[in-house]
């Protein structure tokens, strides 16, 4: 059976260790995470944006998918199944749905009361259920123009207010951002998650936009209280390489090389491989 997100990420919190939260866009992504997963006998988080959702036809698609995928592999690992950057509508909708946890990401929201009022609501509704729930504080921010100096800063007061309404897990910028970094990203700010730590004491911290960030901060995150790391952009260079490699290889022409089966198995494998490198390098190899 799926399990909801709390217990795996503060033993990771406790541990010193993060959980990966990986994005699926469909059959291939979810067995491929889910391989891994056993594979490194580690927890995992598999999450879905509101857009791979309506890509494959709506949250039940992929919450029965999740679900019977689990079952029919027989995983001994716990896994989640976690809607990424909802609106409070969509958090609804994945509750209603089957997902085991949830992230309202309220950093778009006309003022932080807003953001405050509809995580609190959303806390009740998903607790009453049994499902977590993430919420942001500040947003984090991507590339726009090819420009990026420095991501987003959360403010630690605001951190501690949202962790005040029974949370399950936090994300914060920190100077991360989405997608690929550019050259003059100024990096982590590890000052910031100090002053977030200590006003959050033991909510597990997110570190959202994971592709990318070098390996020595990744692991000075995790020592200071990161406990869930969110990664999608490098799973579909990962990909998107393999399948461009098996095409440029001639492959695809050859006998039945365009079988379906046969034409996504490389880009599937090749998500398996960086998965499993990124369960390693967060630490929770071994932990599920
Ligand atoms: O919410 C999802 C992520 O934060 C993934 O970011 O595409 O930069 O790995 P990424
Ligand atoms: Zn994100």
């Amino acid at each position: 059976m799926l399990v909801n997100a709390k217990q795996m990420l503060d033993l990771a919190e406790a541990g010193h260790y993060a959980v990966g939260a990986f994005n699926t866009n469909d059959l291939e992504w979810c067995h491929a995470i889910m391989n891994a997963a056993e594979e490194t006998q580690s927890p995992v988080i598999i999450q879905c944006s509101m857009s791979a959702a309506k890509y494959q036809t709506g949250y039940k698609t992929v919450s029965k998918l999740v679900h019977a995928m689990y079952d029919a592999l027989d995983l001994t690992v716990p896994v989640a199944l976690h809607l990424d950057h909802g609106t409070y509508d969509a958090c609804l909708e994945c509750i209603d749905a089957g997902f085991t946890s949830v992230m309202y990401d309220g950093s778009h929201e006309e003022s932080f009361d807003v953001n405050m009022k509809n995580t609190a609501e959303l806390v009740k509704i998903c607790h009453a259920k049994g499902i977590s729930i993430e919420a942001e504080v500040g947003g984090i921010g991507g590339v726009e123009d090819g420009v990026v100096g420095k991501g987003e800063l959360a403010d630690p007061d605001q951190c501690a207010a949202i962790a005040d309404l029974g949370v399950d897990m936090l994300a914060c910028g920190i100077g991360n951002i989405h997608g690929l970094y550019p050259d003059n990203w100024e990096g982590l700010d590890f000052g910031v998650l100090a002053a977030i730590k200590a006003k959050t004491g033991a909510m597990p911290l997110v570190l959202h936009g994971g592709t990318g960030i070098p390996a020595d901060q990744i692991a000075k995150a995790i020592q200071n209280g990161i406990a869930k790391i969110n990664v999608n952009t490098e799973l579909q260079v990962a990909f998107s390489d393999a399948t461009c490699e098996y095409v440029e290889s001639g492959a695809a022409k050859k006998g039945k090389g365009y079988d379906p089966r046969k034409f996504l198995a490389p880009g599937a494998a090749a998500i398996q491989a960086k998965t499993e490198e990124k369960i390693r390098e967060f630490g929770s190899a071994g932990r599920g």
